[in-house]
């Protein structure tokens, strides 16, 4: 564990050389990708933020940045509200993007909704979860690699369940379109793994570019009471009345939370470029200290979960790589 002292020293040592000075956020809106913006600006930093939301955020958005410019004046929050559920929009977003900058240094991922509803389909024909989990984050990565690949210091962070990865994952159905194959559970499983192992393709191919994959734990965001849960059914109570209250218990706070995935979007721990830090360099995938997929738990440990992504590299990597880029084909 990283003690959350050093976590907050080394946040408060961003400065012009290891500062994200261009991020984009998705999923900045609510929840820990919120707080962790909010960690960003209340280090004082000159900063520019792409915040990336739907478009029924906007008012949200707008009060939130707001908030923003009154804790720091220098910092430039700019709001794109789009659909990040489809991937055409993402397309969209990141080209608008691409306009404006000539490097990006951070790409911070949280979208995300917990499917108790059954799978659904997008116009696009993706299941909302999956796409908001695995495929609109990769897309956004594919897009942005050119700007993140100009940056000294480019770093990609997607907050899911990194070193939770399952061996038993469903190679023949990733998406787990056949019957009775999806449930909530069952798709956290796969999205978790797609995710890595997706990334781990893109970290060897980006030398310069750092991935991480973080599991946040626990985390008091009301994210439960936003999962798609039919209205007064027995998970809905569930949600509401135990699962609820417990993580307030038991959980890490918003803003631990958002300290320490600050620190995980900026320390050298992760890939040896950012804050420079005293602790050992943790390792990536391959057993490496520098660039490459570091799979951070809440406490801002780096794992190689070793037996189960070897298991998974033979029989899973190629396939999951191959289906996104299928998936992402006609939006690229
Ligand atoms: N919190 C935890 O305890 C925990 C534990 C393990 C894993 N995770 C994972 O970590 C990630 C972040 O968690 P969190 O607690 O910060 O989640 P959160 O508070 O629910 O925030 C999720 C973000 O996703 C956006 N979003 C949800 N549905 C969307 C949709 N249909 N289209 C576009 N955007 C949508 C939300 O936008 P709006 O602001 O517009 O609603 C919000 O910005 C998620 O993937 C979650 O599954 C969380």
């Amino acid at each position: 564990m990283v003690a959350l002292d050093v976590v907050k020293h080394s946040n408060l040592q961003l400065k012009a050389a290891n500062l994200p000075k261009v991020a984009v956020f998705v999923g900045g809106t609510s929840g820990i990708g919120q707080h962790t913006i909010s960690e960003l600006v209340e280090t004082g930093v000159e900063t520019r933020i792409y915040l990336i939301g739907r478009p029924s955020s906007s008012e949200r958005a707008n009060k939130q940045i707001a908030t923003l410019k009154q804790i720091n004046p220098s910092v430039e929050v700019v709001w794109l509200a789009g659909e990040v559920s489809l991937l055409a929009d993402v397309k969209r977003i990141c080209t608008e993007i691409q306009s404006k900058e000539t490097t990006l240094d951070l790409l911070f991922m949280s979208t995300g909704v917990l499917p108790f509803n059954g799978r659904k389909e997008t116009s696009e024909g993706l299941d909302p979860t999956f796409t908001l989990q695995h495929f609109s984050r990769m897309a956004f990565i594919t897009h942005l690699l050119p700007l993140l690949r100009a940056s000294t210091n480019g770093r990609v962070v997607s907050i899911k369940g990194g070193g939770l990865e399952k061996a038993d994952i469903d190679v023949d159905d990733l998406e787990l379109k056949k019957p009775g194959a999806y449930g909530a559970i069952r798709s956290q499983i796969q999205v978790i793994a797609m995710n890595t192992l997706v990334m781990e393709k893109f970290a060897e191919q980006e030398q310069d570019v750092t991935f991480v994959h973080t599991f946040p734990g626990q985390v008091n965001t009301g994210n439960n009471m936003t999962s798609d849960v039919a209205p007064n059914s027995l998970m809905h109570w569930a949600m509401r009345l135990v699962v609820g209250p417990l993580v307030k218990i038991i959980g890490l706070s918003p803003k631990e939370s958002a300290q320490r995935h600050l620190f995980a979007s900026t320390s050298a721990l992760y890939g040896g470029r950012g804050v420079p830090t005293d602790l050992p360099g943790a390792m990536n995938t391959r057993g490496g200290n520098g660039p490459g997929l570091f799979l951070v738990n809440q406490y801002c440990d780096a794992s190689m979960n070793e037996k189960v992504l070897g298991h998974l590299r033979e029989t899973a990597q190629e396939k999951a790589w191959v289906y996104t880029q299928e998936a992402l084909r006609p939006f690229l």
